[in-house]
C-alpha cells in the first residue's frame, strides 16, 4: 500500500507523517511532498525511525511521482487561519492549492482515496470532486472531507465534563466543518444524559473549537497536533478496512440526501472507500432545529466550490 501526504512539511503535514511512520502496517510506502524546501529533510529525519515503512520526500518539481501508485492521499497543503479570520478567509489561497493537487492525483493515481483536511473543508471538498468530474475520473466513494477532529474534540469535551476515560466515549458528528454546520449528536452519546444548558455550552465550545487554538496560538496557525492525529486516526481506519476490516468513521462525503450535496455521515469503509453511508438516526428536537439552521450555509459553501471549477 502507498499513503501520499501533500503538504507533508507543515504544522500537520509534519505531525501526521509521524504518526503514520509509527503506525502504518508493515511493508507501507510513504510519499511525502511539499512545495517547501524542508521536505527532503523531513523524509530523512522520519526515515530514522526504525519501523518498516518507507518514507520518501518529493519537491516541488516531483508531485507526478510523488503520486504515482497512491492508495491513499491525504491532502493538509494550505494556508492556516489567524485569529479574526473565518475558515471561509482561506478560499482565496487554499481553493487553488486543492484544485492543482487534485488535478495531479486524476492524472497520476485517478483511482487512490483522496482525502481532504485543506480549510475551508466544506468547500474545498466541493473543488476537488468538481475537478475530479473534469478529468473524467470521480468517484464519488473515494473523496473524504475529514472532520475527524470534530469528533476527537467532542470525545475529549464530554469525556472532561463527566469524569469519563475519553477512549470510551463515542460522540456522532454530522453537517460539515465550520461554526454552526457542526453539528455533535449529543443526544445519541451512549450512556451519558446532558442538561438543556449543557447541551448549548458543549455545542457551541465544539463548533468554536478550532477558534479557541486559532486564538491560543496566537498568530502561530491552528490546530497542527491533534489535526495529525485526527487525520492519522481516519487514514488508518481507511487502511485497515481497505485491508477487509469492518470500519465505520464520520466523514464528509457526497451523500443522496434532502440535507446537502455533501454531508459528515457515519460510513462504513471497505476496500472501495465508502462502502455504506449509514442513517445518522433520530435527532433531538436541538440537533434538529440546529441542523435545518444551518443547511443553508453549508449548501452556499457547496455551491462556492461547484463554481470555482466551473465558472
Ligand atoms: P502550515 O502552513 O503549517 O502547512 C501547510 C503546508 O502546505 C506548508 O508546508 C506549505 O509549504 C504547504 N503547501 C502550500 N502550498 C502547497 C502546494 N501547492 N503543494 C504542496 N504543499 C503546499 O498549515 P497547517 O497548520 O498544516 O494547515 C494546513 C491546512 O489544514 C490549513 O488550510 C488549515 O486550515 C487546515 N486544517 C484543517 C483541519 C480540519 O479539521 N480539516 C484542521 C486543522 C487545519
Ligand atoms: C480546526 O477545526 O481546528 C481547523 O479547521 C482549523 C481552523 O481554522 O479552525
Amino acid at each position: 500500500m502507498k499513503v501520499v501526504v501533500l503538504g507533508a512539511a507543515g504544522g500537520i503535514g509534519q505531525a501526521l507523517s509521524l504518526l503514520l511512520k509509527t503506525q502504518l502496517p508493515a511493508g507501507t510506502e510513504l510519499s511525502l511532498y511539499d512545495v517547501a524546501p524542508v521536505v527532503p529533510g523531513v523524509a530523512v529525519d522520519l526515515s530514522h525511525i526504525p519501523t518498516d515503512v518507507k518514507v520518501k520526500g518529493f519537491g516541488k518539481d516531483d508531485l507526478a511521482t510523488a503520486l504515482t501508485g497512491a492508495d491513499i492521499v491525504l491532502i493538509p497543503a494550505g494556508v492556516p487561519r489567524k485569529p479574526g479570520m473565518d475558515r471561509s478567509d482561506l478560499f482565496n489561497i487554499n481553493a487553488g492549492i486543492v484544485k492543482n493537487l487534485v488535478d495531479a492525483i486524476a492524472d497520476n493515481c485517478p483511482d487512490a482515496c483522496t482525502c481532504i483536511i485543506t480549510n475551508p473543508v466544506n468547500t474545498t471538498v466541493a473543488i476537488a470532486a468538481e475537478a475530479l468530474k473534469a478529468k473524467g475520473v470521480y468517484n464519488k466513494n473515494k473523496l473524504f472531507g475529514v472532520t475527524t477532529l470534530d469528533v476527537i474534540r467532542s470525545e475529549t469535551f464530554v469525556a472532561e465534563l463527566h469524569g469519563l476515560n475519553a477512549a470510551n466515549v463515542h460522540v456522532p458528528v454530522i453537517g460539515g466543518h465550520s461554526g454552526t454546520t457542526i453539528l455533535p449528536l449529543l443526544s445519541q452519546v451512549e450512556g451519558v444524559s446532558f442538561t438543556d444548558e449543557q447541551v448549548a455550552s458543549l455545542t457551541t465550545r465544539i463548533q468554536n473549537a478550532g477558534t479557541e487554538v486559532v486564538e491560543a496560538k496566537a498568530g502561530g496557525g491552528s490546530a497542527t497536533l491533534s489535526m495529525g492525529h485526527a487525520a492519522a486516526r481516519f487514514c488508518l481506519s481507511l487502511v485497515s478496512a481497505m485491508k477487509g476490516d469492518n470500519v465505520v468513521e464520520y466523514t464528509y462525503v457526497q451523500v443522496d440526501s434532502d440535507d446537502a450535496a455533501f454531508f459528515a455521515h457515519p460510513v462504513r469503509l471497505g476496500v472501495n472507500g465508502v462502502e455504506e453511508i449509514l442513517p445518522y438516526g433520530e435527532l433531538s428536537a436541538f440537533e434538529q432545529k440546529a441542523k435545518e439552521d444551518m443547511l443553508e450555509g453549508l449548501r452556499g459553501d457547496i455551491k462556492i466550490g461547484v463554481e470555482f471549477v466551473n465558472g
